[in-house]
């Protein structure tokens, strides 16, 4: 281990994510019953222009009147280059009290915009007396995000999680796709000829590179990294393909930009029954090699080290994450 110990920030689940346009209310109650694990009321981009406004404040009132049980209750402001952002914190923040969970804030592109939001969020908490700190959840969907996403994921101790926002991200680099998420024809590679002359076609993941640098910036900075929107909601398997991938990438969770991709997200970001046992296999195996003055052994015809003792805490603490949350 380095001499640098990473703090992580409040452990919460965060296997989906469900996102909730502020300018339609009637899709509060049902979002508040859902299963989702994490729920944003969305001021920006599902928001048109000239109903911002409107959004606030029925965003506003959700907060205060709704119940949101034990979920994990966020609001997405507008960036930081338009208008409507120091009001959107302004409102939200003076006029409803402590059950907002989190601040997520868009297309951040550099560490001095997450410092910014912080230096204003901190003035009205002080200056309002409120008592929950509000933690961030940034949104990396920038050229200009992604090349600073190292000093983003560190520019506050509000920080709590990092999110790939495909869409606005194809946008900004130029990507030639208009699909939101997913894999596309044109990205893959053609084997050589076989022996018979044969070639093949295997589709790639456009996205390897941009979430791969993500995670590694949350997870040295003790931040939760989540993959965003996949937007053809009929699309249920090419949904669960584009969890996993992004699970085994290191990915805790996925948004659903519907109601029918919260059961798909908390399946796949969830740890099999399979995957737990083996995991308490594994600790229970090297309590007993430590007994034993042994630094690895072998479980199931396969190597098990420390290393491997740390994978299976985490697995295991997510678990009794789980449990919990149902339980409650
Ligand atoms: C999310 O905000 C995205 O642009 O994909
Ligand atoms: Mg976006």
């Amino acid at each position: 281990m380095s001499f640098k110990l990473v703090e992580e920030a409040k452990p919460r689940l965060n296997r989906s994510e469900l996102a909730v346009p502020g300018s339609s209310p009637r899709m509060f109650e049902k979002a508040a019953q859902s299963e989702a694990d994490v729920i944003f009321l969305d001021l920006e981009d599902a928001v048109a222009p000239d109903m911002k406004e409107q959004a606030r404040r029925n965003v506003i009132e959700a907060i205060n009147d709704i119940d949101w049980g034990e979920k994990t209750l966020s609001v997405r402001i507008n960036g930081l280059d338009t208008p409507y952002m120091y009001r959107d914190l302004v409102d939200v923040l003076e006029q409803t009290r402590d059950r907002l969970d989190l601040i997520m804030i868009p297309k951040v592109g550099t560490a001095a915009d997450v410092y910014t939001v912080d230096c204003i969020v901190t003035q009205i908490e002080n200056a309002k007396g409120r008592k929950r700190r509000v933690g961030f959840e940034l949104i990396i969907e920038t050229a200009l995000g992604m090349q600073n996403v190292h000093e983003i994921a560190a520019a506050s101790p509000r920080n709590e999680s990092l999110h790939f926002g495909v869409a606005d991200y194809a946008a900004s680099v130029r990507a030639r796709t208009v699909k939101i998420g997913g894999v596309h024809p044109d990205y893959g590679v053609l084997s050589d000829p076989d022996a018979k002359g044969e070639r093949s076609y295997f589709w790639a993941d456009p996205w390897h590179y941009a979430i791969a640098r993500m995670v590694v910036a949350a997870r040295a900075n003790g931040l939760r990294p989540v993959d965003g929107p996949f937007g053809d909601i009929r699309d249920e398997e090419g949904y669960r393909a584009a969890a996993r991938r992004a699970a085994v990438l290191g990915c805790e969770g996925k948004w659903a930009i519907h109601p029918a991709q919260i059961p798909l997200a908390n399946d796949i970001f969830s740890p099999s029954e399979a995957e737990v046992e083996r995991a308490r296999r594994i600790l229970q195996a090297m309590e007993e090699a430590k007994r034993e003055g042994k630094g690895a052994v072998s479980l199931d015809g396969r190597l098990i080290d420390i290393a491997s003792i740390r994978q299976a805490q985490t697995l295991v603490a997510k678990a009794e994450q789980i449990a919990k949350s149902r339980s409650g």
